[in-house]
């Protein structure tokens, strides 16, 4: 006989067995129309019996995480007949988009309820209370309200699993009660609070999950005698470090993941010396500082360290040499020194982090100190840079090819992305990922696209996005110093915008830019109102070292596995930066000093910016002509000579400065002083213009045009004089440091 003939066979004796068992009793078949009714599931196809597995009751073979089972059992002869009840009801994947019915207590058998990623809403009936249910799991839904403490008397329950809900309140102390509990999975809600001393007697707890929640207080010592547990996950929960001295006797921890620690103290890493069961060490921005301890070198079980943004110093142990046959060690936005190890020179491992300046495939070494830290002037795995000018924009089509949109073209960020990627641009920028999906069963990814269905203008700009499972950073350099405004374009592109749970994803992220925090806990969708539509984010920054830093953080927050495992963290489509106009102004402003501010406002309104004593940072100067010095706007119009012009300079300077230079923005701020909407230059033009000289040429004649010189003489009649303000350390560049500039990190450090 072949093996599929006896397979057969088997399968047909198991249908037998099954339609043999008997029948649903006739109460509980007028209950599962009541839980039908409920629950929202319309396809239960009741003219056959639900304890025979035909019809929809039973769907065979799940797939992708789907599964529909009614299970019935214990069953007994009553009056002749077989009768069963049911036991178990498995409902994953259908968009369920009813309530949680309280009519289960009806089944007296019933031990497992699954309505794994449904659209259910409600809160949990507090008759649940008194089912003998060993498994529920209510993951992936809309339900809200606090967790009924009546389910503090379910002795029975083994797994109790309500992550990514929107369930609130505090934790009640009777789930303490649980004192059967193996898994608590409570990742992704909105609880509150401390967590319940009696929790310390949930000793059989063997897989404890709490992340992106409003938790308040540490992490409680007693943890210690959940000795049994093998994963423990709380990142962005809420609570605070340090991470208490009690985890040391957790020994049989295979994975531990603490990260994003609130408001903590800083603290040595703990004592982790007997969990040699480790396969995932996960201690991400929990304030550790001190040195790396030697013994994780022995082991040998390790796959995924990451002890990146801790104040971890000091070198890599040479013990670590026993990590070789582990994949992955981040240690990015630490303050280690020291070389990084010849055996991590391999495929496959990846450090982020210190010592050297080698970017070489498989070792990347990211420099960041913190997240919080300042711009530093230094971009990592760069090197000596020499520019070959100075950039005052910059567009990235983040994750996607190079487009020309609005007359702007975003520079290519195609590059398929790794846990430790570092990618240069051919020009003045460079992007680096830290982290991969550490859960993700898919093939890895570091980007993601959506070519369809998106409606937003410029639609195109948002069908590439990068990704990033812990950090993205992107850093431009050769900019010329100054203030820039930085536009930030989102659109979440992996959720869907309907009543399925593939909507129900939320992805929270932090942005720094210039190492300050500016956006924090960013919902896309949220603030987006919606899926699948843009929201740009402009900011302001400065650029005092030439270089522009950009990051984007996941700091545990959002859910993580809808639609599917392994979807989180920071997604960004496109960001530009360009030099603000009013940046421009400051350096070349033209104000009337004393009858009044004309030009200034038309300059002002013409831009729709605020002034540049707001905007610009930094050192400012600002110094007006002698009076017998005044120029009529008239004057300057007619006869746009340069010897005339450069009396606007300010005199200090003498002549060291460059004359080119100085034109080029006299005249690139002529053109914005123009009264007439139309014939001021738009922002890009001016970027345009500042960055190569010809152009500004052309403009020029434009203005030398009579007509468009008399609506300007109209417009600035009444003004009696003109002075310049600018920024000293912005305009004087070409003063004392002449193209090209070497920016190495000596340089700067120099520079400081
Ligand atoms: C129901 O059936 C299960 C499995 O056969 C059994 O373990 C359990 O004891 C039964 N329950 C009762 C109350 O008979
Ligand atoms: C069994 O018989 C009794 C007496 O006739 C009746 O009351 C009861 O409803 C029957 N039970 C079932 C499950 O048919
Ligand atoms: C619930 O889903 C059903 C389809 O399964 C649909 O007909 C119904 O309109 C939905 N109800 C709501 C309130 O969305
Ligand atoms: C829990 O069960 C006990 C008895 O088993 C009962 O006295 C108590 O009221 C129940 N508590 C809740 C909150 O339902
Ligand atoms: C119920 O939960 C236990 C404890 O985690 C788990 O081992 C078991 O597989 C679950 N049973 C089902 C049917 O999901
Ligand atoms: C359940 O927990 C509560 C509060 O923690 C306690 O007062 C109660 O006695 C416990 N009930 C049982 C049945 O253990
Ligand atoms: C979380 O709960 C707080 C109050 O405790 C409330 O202000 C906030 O809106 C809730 N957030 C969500 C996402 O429900
Ligand atoms: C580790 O285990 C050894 C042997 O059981 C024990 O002596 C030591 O105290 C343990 N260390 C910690 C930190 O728990
Ligand atoms: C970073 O900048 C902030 C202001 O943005 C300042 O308060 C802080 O002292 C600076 N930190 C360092 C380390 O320079
Ligand atoms: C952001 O700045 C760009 C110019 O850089 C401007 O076109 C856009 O209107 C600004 N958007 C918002 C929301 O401020
Ligand atoms: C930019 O500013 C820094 C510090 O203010 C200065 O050291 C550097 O020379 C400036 N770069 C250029 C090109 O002007």
């Amino acid at each position: 006989m072949t093996f599929s003939r006896v397979f057969l066979l088997s399968l047909l004796a198991l249908c037998f067995a099954v339609s043999a068992f008997g029948l649903l009793l006739p109460d509980e078949v007028q209950t599962l129309r009541e839980v039908a009714q409920t629950l929202g599931k319309t396809d239960w196809d009741f003219s056959v019996d639900p304890c025979s597995g035909e019809s929809n009751w039973v769907k065979p073979l799940p797939l992708n995480g789907e599964e529909n089972a009614v299970t019935c059992g214990n069953c007994s002869l009553v009056n002749g007949t077989n009768y069963c009840h049911v036991v178990s009801i498995i409902l994953k994947q259908e968009n369920l988009n009813g309530t949680l019915p309280q009519e289960l207590v009806k089944f007296p058998y019933l031990y497992e309820i699954d309505l794994t990623r449904n659209y259910l809403s409600g809160t949990i009936p507090m008759e649940w209370g008194s089912i003998k249910l060993l498994n529920i799991s209510l993951l992936g839904n809309r339900l809200t309200g606090p967790i009924p403490k009546e389910l503090g008397n379910i002795s029975t329950l083994k797994s109790l699993v309500l992550e990514y809900n929107q369930f609130s309140g505090n934790l009640p102390p009777e789930l303490g009660n649980l004192t059967k509990i193996e898994r608590l999975f409570l990742t992704s809600n909105n609880f509150t609070g401390d967590l319940p001393a009696t929790f310390e007697r949930l000793t059989a707890l063997k897989d404890f999950r709490i992340g992106d929640n409003q938790f308040s207080g540490r992490i409680p010592n007693w943890i210690q005698d959940w000795t049994r547990l093998e994963k423990l996950v709380i990142q962005g929960s809420g609570l605070s470090g340090p991470i208490p001295s009690g985890i040391s006797s957790l020994t049989n921890l295979i994975d531990l993941r603490i990260t994003d620690l609130k408001n903590g103290a800083d603290s040595t890493f703990p004592e982790l010396t007997n969990m040699t069961r480790l396969q995932t060490l996960i201690l991400r921005s929990c304030n550790i500082i001190g040195t790396l301890p030697e013994y994780l070198g022995n082991f040998r079980s390790l796959i995924t360290i990451d002890l990146s943004f801790n104040k971890l110093s000091g070198t890599i142990p040479s013990t670590y040499y026993g990590l070789r046959k582990s994949q992955y060690l981040y240690l990015t936005g630490n303050l280690l020194t020291g070389p990084v190890p010849e055996w991590t020179d391999q495929a496959g491992f990846v450090v982020g982090n210190p010592g050297q300046q080698t970017c070489e495939t498989g070792r990347v070494n990211l420099f960041s100190s913190s997240l919080t830290d300042n711009n530093s002037g230094i971009v990592p795995c760069v090197g000596s840079i020499s520019c070959p000018k100075l950039w005052y924009s910059l567009h990235i089509n983040c994750g996607g090819k190079q487009i020309s949109e609005n007359g702007n073209t975003y520079d290519d960020d195609s590059d398929a992305g790794g846990p430790a990627r570092f990618r240069k641009s051919a020009t003045n920028w460079a992007g680096s990922n830290t982290g991969h999906f550490v859960d993700n069963t898919r093939s890895p990814y570091y980007t993601w696209s959506k070519t369809s269905g998106l409606s937003m203008t410029n639609a195109e700009l948002y069908m590439d996005a990068r990704v990033s499972p812990i950090s993205l950073t992107y850093y431009g350099y050769c900019l010329g110093n100054g203030s820039y405004t930085v536009s930030l374009h989102f659109a979440e592109i992996m959720f869907t915008d309907d009543k399925t749970y593939s909507s129900l994803g939320r992805r929270v992220f932090d942005v720094y830019i210039q190492g300050k925090l500016v956006l924090k806990d960013f919902n896309i969708a949220q603030e987006a109102g919606g899926v699948g539509k843009a929201i740009i984010k402009n900011f302001t920054a400065a650029v005092t070292r030439n270089t522009l830093e950009i990051r984007f953080y996941w700091a545990g927050r959002g859910t993580i596995d809808l639609p599917f495992r392994s979807v989180y963290g920071p997604l960004i489509l496109v960001w530009l930066c360009s030099l603000i106009l009013t940046y421009f102004a400051g350096v070349l402003s033209f104000i009337c000093k004393y009858d009044n501010f004309e030009c200034l406002t038309v300059l002002v309104e013409g831009r729709n910016v605020t002034l540049p004593g707001e905007i610009v940072s930094g050192k400012r100067n600002t110094i007006s002509l002698p009076t017998n010095e005044c120029f009529y706007l008239l004057d300057w119009a007619n006869e746009l000579k340069e010897d005339n012009l450069l009396k606007l300079v300010d005199e200090r300077l003498g002549s060291e400065f460059n004359k080119e230079e100085a034109m080029v923005m006299i005249r690139v701020a002529l053109l914005c002083t123009n009264s007439s909407q139309k014939l001021r230059p738009s922002v890009s033009s001016v970027v345009r213009m500042l960055e190569s000289r010809s152009v500004v040429q052309d403009l020029e004649s434009e203005i030398l045009d009579d007509k468009k010189l008399e609506s300007m003489r109209l417009r600035n009649q009444e003004s009696q004089c003109l002075s310049m303000d600018y920024s000293l350390s912005d305009f004087s560049t070409s003063v004392t440091d002449p193209h090209p500039h070497h920016l190495d990190s000596s340089y700067w450090e120099e520079s400081n």
